[in-house]
């Protein structure tokens, strides 16, 4: 079975809250039981932290084990250095994912740090750039 992690970082706990014209209603725990039962024959773990070095030592632990990362840095992807320098040191292919198009929103979202070193990139789909992100992996 393949293993897969999710890692989400800040203010992606607070999705179905926040924002919801630009990132929907539904949160990311009810979101995810969906794509577990979707996807039964394959292991998706989960990590959120709100904290930069908290996702760099999640990246670092899942990093030579696992089969793929779906990684969402959030503001973090415009911003993190270590981050991005983390996904470019660790053997398991990263796939960038966002929730919103960061390229029809403001210029500081068009950088990020994450992409360079990532196997690929998914932009703007809503909560389904994550499920592109699984397919990518089967
Ligand atoms: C985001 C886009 C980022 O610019 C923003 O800071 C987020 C969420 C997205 O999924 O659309 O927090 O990564």
């Amino acid at each position: 079975m393949k293993k897969l992690i999710i890692i989400n970082g800040p203010n992606l706990n607070i999705l179905g809250t926040r924002e919801p014209e630009i990132y929907g209603n539904l949160s990311f725990t009810e979101f995810l039981e969906e794509l577990k039962n979707k996807y039964k024959n394959v292991s998706i773990d989960y990590f959120q932290s709100n904290i930069e070095g908290e996702l760099i030592n999640k990246l670092q632990d899942v990093g030579f084990s696992y089969d793929g990362i779906i990684l969402n840095a959030a503001a973090y992807t415009h911003t993190s250095i270590g981050i991005g320098d983390t996904v470019k040191a660790i053997e398991t292919p990263v796939i960038e994912v966002h929730i919103s198009n960061t390229f029809s929103r403001e210029d500081f979202r068009h950088q990020s740090f994450i992409s360079p070193n990532a196997k690929g990139v998914i932009i703007g789909f809503g909560l389904q750039s994550y499920e592109l992100a699984i397919q990518s992996f089967l």
